[in-house]
């Protein structure tokens, strides 16, 4: 089974800083870095990374023609992603992000550039990769018309489609783009935003889980960070704990989530193993600086959750 990610693609140019300066404040920040991200690359990098040889990543955007942009499709070839369906569009700035990290927790702004262009026809053109079985992973940070025909014509194509609703929409997501989703990966906000509903604590995100079930989405699994992951096996609703460990940076923490679960659907874990091995990369990440530069190889994460012992596992109440 291959993944096709279609996606975003940003250069991150990240600042630490001591607090959050206030308007018209100008305050000393510490460290300056600038490392590739955004959120589509860093989930086909993610995916390349922990990928048996077996398994094609291919990824689908779009970059500007300016030096971030050579940088960004070389990130993502090293990484052994094919990036044929990744267009350089002359004239145009590749995205940048704004990262300000805060004690290791991230406030991202986004310059789209040349993100903004993924059209639907460029989506048409890639549908001789669209093959029954595979998974096409995607997220909301491109226009969503290219989202809606990408999804479209995924599923006419028979493929499962992962969604990572991130960054959290602006504007109600359709019913029926929802109901054609087989497994969403919302983090708390993005559940919040998606369903009107708190999901602070795992027994409210089992309220929002079931309503999005109950709006036709088979398969859900919302991150809640240090709070582990509630999802659904069948009608069943479980939280998995997550292990504590000393955080450096979540930037790409819910991007190393998406694209480890894409892999473990591809490879036919079961939905447990599939949440404990994207769990396992996503801590991994974590504990590491930067979007890409924090993300997992495949030896990394096995032997991260061989050293485990059992996470607990609870069912949840079965309440509305
Ligand atoms: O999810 C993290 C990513 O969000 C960053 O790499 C940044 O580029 C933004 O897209």
């Amino acid at each position: 089974m291959d993944i096709l990610v279609i996606g975003s693609l940003n250069m991150d140019v990240i600042f630490d800083t001591p607090r959050m300066p206030a308007e018209g404040e100008t305050i000393l920040g510490g460290r300056f870095a600038t490392a590739p991200g955004g959120k589509g690359a860093n989930q086909a990098v993610a995916a390349a990374r922990l990928a048996h040889p077996h398994t094609r990543v291919r990824m689908a955007g779009c970059l500007g023609d300016d030096a971030f942009g050579g940088h960004l499709r070389q990130e993502l070839v090293d990484a052994g992603a094919d990036c044929t369906f990744v267009r350089t569009l002359p004239g145009v700035a590749s995205g940048v992000a704004l990262i300000l990290l805060e004690n290791g927790l991230n406030r991202i702004i986004v310059a789209s550039g040349a993100n903004a262009a993924l059209s639907t026809e460029q989506i048409d053109t890639l549908e001789p990769m669209m093959r029954a079985g595979d998974i096409l992973l995607i997220q909301l940070e491109i226009p969503l018309p290219a989202v809606q025909h990408a999804v479209a014509l995924a599923r006419s194509k028979g493929m499962r489609v992962l969604l990572n609703p991130a960054p959290a929409p602006t504007i109600p997501l359709p019913d029926d783009l929802l109901a054609q989703i087989d497994i969403l990966t919302p983090n708390e906000s993005e559940c919040a935003a998606l369903t009107g509903l708190p999901c602070t604590t795992p027994e409210f995100a089992a309220i929002a889980a079931r309503a999005l079930r109950a709006r036709g989405v088979p398969q859900v699994v919302v991150t809640l960070g240090g709070q582990g992951v509630l999802y659904n096996r069948g009608d069943v609703l479980l939280h998995r704990a997550v292990p504590k460990v000393s955080v450096i940076d979540t930037t790409a923490a819910g991007d190393a989530f998406s694209g480890a679960l894409a892999v473990a659907l591809a490879e036919g874990m079961d939905i447990d193993a599939a949440v404990d091995f994207a769990n396992a990369t996503g801590t991994c990440t974590v504990m590491k600086a930067g979007a890409q530069p924090s993300l997992p190889f495949r030896a990394e994460v096995d032997a991260w959750l061989a050293a485990q012992p059992p996470l607990s596992s609870q069912n949840m109440p079965a309440h509305e």
